[in-house]
């Protein structure tokens, strides 16, 4: 490994077109030093999903998450605003909630200080005797969060420019799924040994379908399109939802009733920088949100949405299970090779390798990432 890692002479293969190109050097997958650069030039600065808002359906629903080390939580208030906050008492900083649950207010486990849904500090037993404290100085600290089509994102940067510069015309392709009235029905989460762009490119590339998903959902041949903004698709033609295995696309759900033009003909597949990815196809979407934990290890949170119109449905109970069988077995065979790869990557003696035609958002990950790592 260099002594500078972010000297751009290091990337010049990275910077030719994809199919002249290296691809990134493994330290960039497995170098806490670079890691550390992305932490503070992408996530920090860059919004990031986390929550779907009707995962937080009532007043004091609440979920805690972990961002690059950082104890986050999102909570309905009795206003029904859903707002970020970072999950750490004004006192002296006990995480405040953990995992996911409903409460009317938050109370520390320590000394019991309480605050409000809205992050008002309004309980502090003991603190009669305390010298010019105001319970006003000290509630909890508030996050940036903004919303599209019922995706929460939060940023840590007072500054970044809305999350419409990052979106560009993603809403527009998107537009006619209506994903504002899905719902999240199932949520999961993986804890793998990989760095997160490892299993972001895997998602974003068809060429290992054949191989990986051969006893699954097989072969896919997508194609790349135009995008403005920090996002990336790849659309796969199909006549009917591919969330189900061959074997059981009989029992698919009717398609989404607003759906046009070519959503209604086949599947997108979207990374959205830095970490999100959703596949959106004709009967519901579905969504892989990266949240590394170091340069090696990175927790995946994967929901499955649907139109709020299938839920209701009496048959949706025993029908959605054939999706979930879909999620459960090719999931964990992406988990598998993303954690093989890392498994080689680590290797001393590797070096930049080349990239094949089904490989362009690979290229084009690397890229988007050095532009925001480099001077
Ligand atoms: S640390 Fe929360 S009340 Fe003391
Ligand atoms: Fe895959």
């Amino acid at each position: 490994m260099p002594e500078s890692l972010f000297d751009s002479a290091h990337y010049r293969n990275v910077r030719r077109p994809a199919l002249e190109a290296e691809t990134l050097p493994a330290w960039c997958y497995s170098a806490e030093e670079f890691y550390a650069r992305e932490v503070e030039r992408i996530f920090r600065k860059r919004w990031n999903f986390l929550a779907r808002a009707d995962e937080l359906a009532r007043p004091g629903d609440y979920m805690s998450f972990e961002l690059c080390g950082e104890p986050l939580v999102l909570v309905r208030g009795k206003d029904e605003k859903v707002r970020a906050f970072a999950n750490t008492c004004r006192n002296r900083g006990t995480r405040l909630l953990s995992g996911r649950g409903s409460c009317r207010v938050i109370t520390c486990p320590y000394h019991g200080w309480a605050y409000g849904l809205d992050g008002a500090l309004i309980a502090t037993p003991g603190m009669e005797e305390t010298r010019n404290f105001a319970r006003g100085d000290y509630g909890l600290l508030e996050l940036r969060l903004e919303s599209w089509a019922g995706f929460l994102f939060v940023n840590f940067d007072r500054t970044a420019p809305a999350l419409a510069e990052q979106l560009g015309d993603l809403p527009a392709l998107l537009a006619s799924y209506d994903m504002a009235e899905m719902v999240c029905v199932r949520r999961r989460e993986y804890e793998l040994t990989c760095n997160w762009k490892i299993y972001l490119e895997n998602a974003m590339e068809d060429y290992h379908t054949p191989t990986v998903h051969k006893g699954s959902i097989g072969k896919q041949l997508t194609e790349q399109l135009e995008a403005r903004g920090d996002w990336r698709a790849i659309y796969l033609p199909a006549a009917e939802t591919i969330a189900l295995l061959p074997e059981d696309k009989a029992g698919a759900f009717p398609p989404i009733a607003t759906l046009e033009g070519r959503a209604a003909r086949g599947t997108y597949f979207v990374a959205l920088y830095p970490s999100s990815f959703f596949a959106t196809t004709q009967d519901c979407m579905w969504w892989l949100q990266e949240f590394p934990q170091g340069a090696r290890r990175t927790r995946v949170s994967v929901g499955s949405c649907f139109p709020k119109r299938t839920v209701a449905r009496a048959d949706f109970a025993a029908k959605v299970e054939k999706y979930y069988r879909r999620w459960d077995t090719s999931l964990p065979e992406d988990n598998a090779i993303s954690e093989l790869q890392q498994a080689g990557l680590v290797s001393s003696l590797s070096r930049p390798g080349r990239l094949s035609s089904r490989e362009p958002v690979v290229h084009d990950i690397a890229n988007w990432v050095l532009d925001q790592v480099l001077d």
